[in-house]
């Protein structure tokens, strides 16, 4: 087992993509390890579409602003990721919200986001997490229905290109001691 330290501290957004595809029964096991994250009193509120039709990825590369530097990858990438989550679960207690954040669906997404781009780490595959794009544009694209958003859209594949790691804040820039 790699050490969880080493995996965390290695996994880079991936831009560029091989084009050696990922085999089902690989994405298969990602995504069951990914659906163990945690989440508010067990909702898993998460939808994820597994996208590999060449078409729709094509359609989904629009709703991308220009500038993003990811916008190359949710072509080149031989499976997108679009993760969904369900409104008025996560953070509700029978149809109440129950803390001042609201719906926690972001929260939970997050998490399992997270989990997923560990797990990928972990087995040799790359991602990145894609957040700005024209959500409801992509959101008809990919018949998301009423009731539900998409939030992130994550290509995962074979890296080709290993970019190095973008600074972090020191843990004295962010670490409080008994009071903020
Ligand atoms: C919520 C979220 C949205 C992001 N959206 C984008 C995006 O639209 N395009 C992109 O190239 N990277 C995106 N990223 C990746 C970040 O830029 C990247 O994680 C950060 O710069 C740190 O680099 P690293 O992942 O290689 O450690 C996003 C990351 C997060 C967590």
């Amino acid at each position: 087992m790699s050490d969880v330290a080493e995996v965390i501290k290695e996994r880079r957004s991936i831009r560029k993509y091989e084009e050696k595809d990922v085999p089902d029964e690989v994405l298969n096991s990602l995504l069951e390890t990914a659906g163990w994250s945690p989440s508010w009193a067990n909702t898993q509120c998460w939808e994820l579409i597994v996208v590999r039709d060449r078409a729709l990825k094509e359609s989904l590369k629009e709703t991308i602003f220009p500038k993003n530097p990811a916008a190359n990858a949710i072509t080149q990438a031989p499976v997108l990721l679009a993760l969904c989550g369900k409104l008025k679960s996560s953070g509700f207690y029978k149809d109440i919200v129950t803390t001042k954040f609201g719906d926690w669906f972001m929260f939970d997404l997050g998490l399992f986001t997270q989990t997923l781009c560990l797990a990928a780490q972990n087995i040799g595959l790359g991602t990145v997490i894609v957040g700005l794009f024209d959500h409801d544009k992509a959101k008809s694209i990919l018949k998301v229905p009423e009731g539900y958003e998409l939030v992130v859209l994550i290509p995962i594949g074979y890296p080709a290109k290993i970019s190095s790691a973008p600074k972090r804040r020191e843990i004295g820039e962010f670490v409080h001691h008994n009071t903020f």
